[in-house]
């Protein structure tokens, strides 16, 4: 089975845990894209009432041109359950996310979400974090100083380009993606990046979430954190 079409599968069991009247984090990526496809179905068919709470403006635009009426986060009282996909995710369900430059907002969607679920094909499980490059949104002001920053660290860090420009996360900041290799202690690792003035957000993901759908070529295999 292609990996296109373990997504599509990831996607299609996640929406089994959308019910009528919930408030519905919406993760970014090409995994997500599918399982919203899968939820605008779903809304026409069963005309289920739900609240979609998009983790980016490429998810808003989807949700809303398949009638999933949308609000921003700070417009809701609770997240039912969010259901984003993930980079990499270890034996211990720690995550790298942002490779779609969406962690920040995908981040502030799960902290306030009761529940979390990531959507992933097998490819995306792994023993151990960073052969994924992990992605940092930064402030343009200042980030020559903090790439500098991590050089000196050896974190290998590579500002995110697109035909020759920075990429722009939805909240008009850059990226820098840290080609690590392996990362031994994500903890620690969290705790200095959350400390270093100019990194708005990493895409470390840890202790967020309870249940993994993974795409395996013989179906969905659900996985549950915590
Ligand atoms: C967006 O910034 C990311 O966190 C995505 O959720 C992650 O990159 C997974 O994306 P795909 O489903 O496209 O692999």
């Amino acid at each position: 089975m292609e990996q296109n079409e373990l997504k599509k599968l990831v996607g299609e069991a996640a929406v089994d845990y959308i019910h009528d009247g919930m408030i519905v984090g919406l993760g970014t990526g090409s995994t997500v894209k599918y399982m919203v496809d899968a939820l605008g179905k779903k809304v026409q068919e069963e005309g289920i009432k739900i609240i979609g709470v998009p983790t980016s403006e490429r998810t808003e635009k989807q949700a809303n041109s398949l009638g999933i009426i949308t609000k921003g986060v700070d417009d809701v009282d609770h997240i039912d359950l969010t259901i984003d996909g993930a980079d990499q995710i270890d034996e211990n369900f720690q995550g790298i996310k942002g490779g779609g430059a969406a962690h920040l907002w995908e981040k502030i969607v799960a902290i306030n979400s009761e529940k979390n679920m990531w959507i992933v094909d097998e490819s995306k499980m792994t023993q151990q974090l960073g052969s994924f490059p992990l992605p940092l949104e930064v402030t343009p002001y200042g980030s020559k100083q903090l790439f500098k920053r991590l050089q000196k660290l050896n974190y290998n860090p590579e500002f995110r380009m697109a035909d020759g420009h920075h990429v722009l996360t939805d909240s008009k900041n850059y990226v820098i993606d840290l080609h690590m290799h392996r990362i031994n202690d994500p903890f620690a690792l969290a705790a200095e990046l959350d400390s270093m003035t100019g990194i708005v957000e990493h895409g470390l993901f840890l202790d967020l979430v309870n249940t993994v759908i993974v795409g395996r070529p013989n179906g969905p295999e659900i996985l549950n954190a915590r």
